[in-house]
Formats: structure tokens, C-alpha cells, sequence
């Protein structure tokens, strides 16, 4: 089962749920089973790391942090996943409407509201929570699909 996250940057939201998600899948022994990655739709933050705000809430949350550089989803990406989980219904139709996307079912949205910007906003902790909710029921919903 491969899983992406996508935001728009690439740098706070959707590597957070990333490295979130990769810890819970960890924590249930699933990392064999279950490829967790991350990317954005824009490309404007292409080979950055982690805004730094973002690791820093994920370290205060015992979540281990992985080196990686910010990179824009491709069409591959959209044949090869089975989950494209978006942080906001904007990026869901842009994907829709910018790739060939067989089965549109499977992108689909985090929370059933947006997951704020901390960029703009500020509050990583919010968002660090609204993600790992996120990120709990949708773990939840794959582990019946293995
Ligand atoms: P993200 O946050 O989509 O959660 O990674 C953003 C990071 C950078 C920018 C926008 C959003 N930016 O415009 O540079």
C-alpha cells in the first residue's frame, strides 16, 4: 500500500503527516506493508528541507524527523499510489484538474475541513494535531484494506 501526502509547498503539512504517519506505521509493525512519501503541487519549494518550525513541533512530539528535500507530485506518482491524501480541497482539484487521474477516489482529503497553513498561520501545534487525527483514522481505514 503506498500513501501520499501532498500540500503545497511541500515543507510543513504534508512532511509532517509524512513523518507522522510513518512513526504510527511503525508503532504497529506495518512498515513493510504500508510506503508513506510526501510531495506538494507547486515546485516553488523544490529541494528545501523542512521549515524548520515544522521539525522542531514534530521533535517536542517524539516524532523522528527524516533528512529529505520538498519535491512536486508527478504524473507517476498519481499512477503508482494508492492514497493521494490532500490538506485542502484546493490541492484535490487541482490534482483532478492538472493530471490524468484514473481513479479519482483516491485522492482525497486528510480532515474533513482544510488543514490550515502554519506558513501563514503560524500554530504548528494545531496543525501538528489536526494532522494526527487525520492520520489516525486514516490508518484506521488502510490496515482493513491489507
Ligand atoms: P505547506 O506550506 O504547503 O504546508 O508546505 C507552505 C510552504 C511554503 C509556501 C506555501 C505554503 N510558499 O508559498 O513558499
Amino acid at each position: 500500500m503506498r500513501v501520499m501526502f501532498v500540500c503545497l509547498g511541500n515543507i510543513c503539512r504534508s512532511p509532517m503527516a509524512e513523518m507522522i504517519m510513518k512513526e504510527m506505521v511503525k508503532k504497529e509493525g506495518l512498515s513493510s506493508e504500508i510506503f508513506v512519501s510526501s510531495s506538494g503541487i507547486s515546485d516553488e519549494e523544490e529541494g528545501n528541507g523542512m521549515y524548520p518550525p515544522a521539525q522542531k513541533i514534530l521533535i517536542e512530539k517524539g516524532i523522528k524527523v527524516e533528512e529529505r528535500c520538498a519535491k512536486k507530485i508527478t504524473q507517476e506518482d498519481i499512477f503508482e499510489y494508492d492514497y493521494i491524501v490532500v490538506m485542502e480541497k484546493y490541492q484535490k482539484d487541482r490534482i483532478l484538474k492538472n493530471y490524468i487521474v484514473s481513479n479519482p477516489s483516491k485522492v482525497e482529503c486528510l480532515n474533513n475541513k482544510d488543514v490550515l497553513d502554519p506558513w501563514y498561520t503560524g500554530d504548528f501545534l494545531t496543525t501538528y494535531e489536526e494532522i494526527y487525527q487525520g492520520c489516525s483514522q486514516l490508518l484506521k481505514k488502510i490496515k482493513k484494506e491489507l
